[in-house]
């Protein structure tokens, strides 16, 4: 049995340390924390429980999609050599494909290395005959492949409308890093569709309260991380349906006035001041389809449900 590779690679030297970055975010009015560092192995085990609920509509459907569609995605593909799935997670969704997109290589790319390495490890033992990799990565800043994923055109995968987590203008600068990503092959990306508030709502605002703890989460990471002094039980999830800027965003609220501590800072908060942990954006098929042409894709289609919920797009460079 052969092991799949995995390769961290060091953060830019132009990047922010985590501590400060986690500082600098906690600093600005109105405080906030980069949803990136939502996923720590507890983290990707808390969104795969989140996938699995019935109010969490954007798994389901997407995958739905694949499996009515995946013939024809195929076809709009073509032959695939090396597959490269960004924010891979449990790498299931790419596993899915594998038997009509057939590629020869796969690469998982994934902030969160430690759940990548057992998720990728399980998938190579199903998989035998493809060639994976794993690269830990952070990819918000700038999309770099290392070497090791190798020449030659190739299907960058962006699902689960990660793509939401950017503003629609470092949703550009990023696709526009995948059109040179892709090296003349393409892209297929998951966009969730505006819908209506209250199936919004729910499906970031669970009644199980996984989404909650998914949240708050982050809390221990910014105790972990930067010496801070957060309780838990301090703060509340919040997610709210913004219609002006078309997001879903998360909050953790302040359930009393408090002062956050930590290594070289402090920071109070009052009662029901919030916390920004995470955007989702939500588009139009025509405006997503319109971000795809900005950023150099020539060649467009797109899936969707009954319900136009979710889409499916692919992009050709
Ligand atoms: C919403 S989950 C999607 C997981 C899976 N692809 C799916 O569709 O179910 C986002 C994934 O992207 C990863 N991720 C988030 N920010 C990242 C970043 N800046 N660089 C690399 N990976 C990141 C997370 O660890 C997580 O696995």
């Amino acid at each position: 049995m052969v092991e799949p590779r995995l390769i961290t690679i060091d953060a830019p030297a132009d990047a922010p340390d985590p501590a400060g970055e986690l500082a600098a975010g906690l600093r600005e009015q109105p405080a906030r924390v980069a949803p990136k560092y939502l996923y720590d192995a507890l983290g990707s085990r808390l969104f795969e429980a989140i996938t699995e609920l019935p109010e969490y509509y954007p798994t389901r459907t997407e995958r739905a999609i694949f499996d009515a569609h995946g013939a024809a995605m195929a076809a709009a593909v073509g032959p695939v050599r090396t597959l490269v799935d960004l924010g891979a997670g449990s790498c299931r969704k790419a596993a899915r494909l594998f038997p009509v997109l057939r590629p020869s290589s796969y690469v998982a790319v994934d902030i969160s290395v430690d759940y990548l390495r057992d998720a990728l490890a399980d998938l190579q033992r199903q998989f035998p005959a493809i060639q994976m990799l794993g690269v830990g990565i952070d990819f918000s800043r700038r999309l770099m492949l290392p070497d090791a994923v190798g020449d030659g055109a190739r299907l960058l995968f962006y699902p689960g409308s990660s793509i939401g987590n950017f503003t629609p203008d470092e949703a550009l600068v990023f696709l526009r890093q995948c059109h040179t990503a892709v090296a003349g092959g393409s892209l297929l990306v998951g966009v969730d569709l505006i819908k209506p508030r209250a199936v919004l709502e729910l499906a970031y605002d669970d009644p199980l309260g996984v989404t909650a703890a998914f949240n708050l989460n982050l809390l221990r990471r910014l105790n972990a991380l930067l010496g801070c002094d957060a309780r838990l039980e301090d703060f509340d999830h919040v997610a709210l349906f913004n219609e002006r800027e078309s997001r879903i965003e998360m909050h953790l609220q302040a359930r009393r006035g408090l002062q956050l501590r930590w290594r070289g800072g402090q920071r109070h908060l009052a009662e029901g001041e919030r916390v920004h942990t995470e955007n989702s954006y939500k588009y139009s098929l025509e405006g997503f389809a319109a971000l795809l042409r900005e950023s150099g894709f020539a060649r467009t289609a797109w899936w969707t449900d009954a319900q136009r919920w979710f889409a499916v797009f692919h992009a050709a460079a």
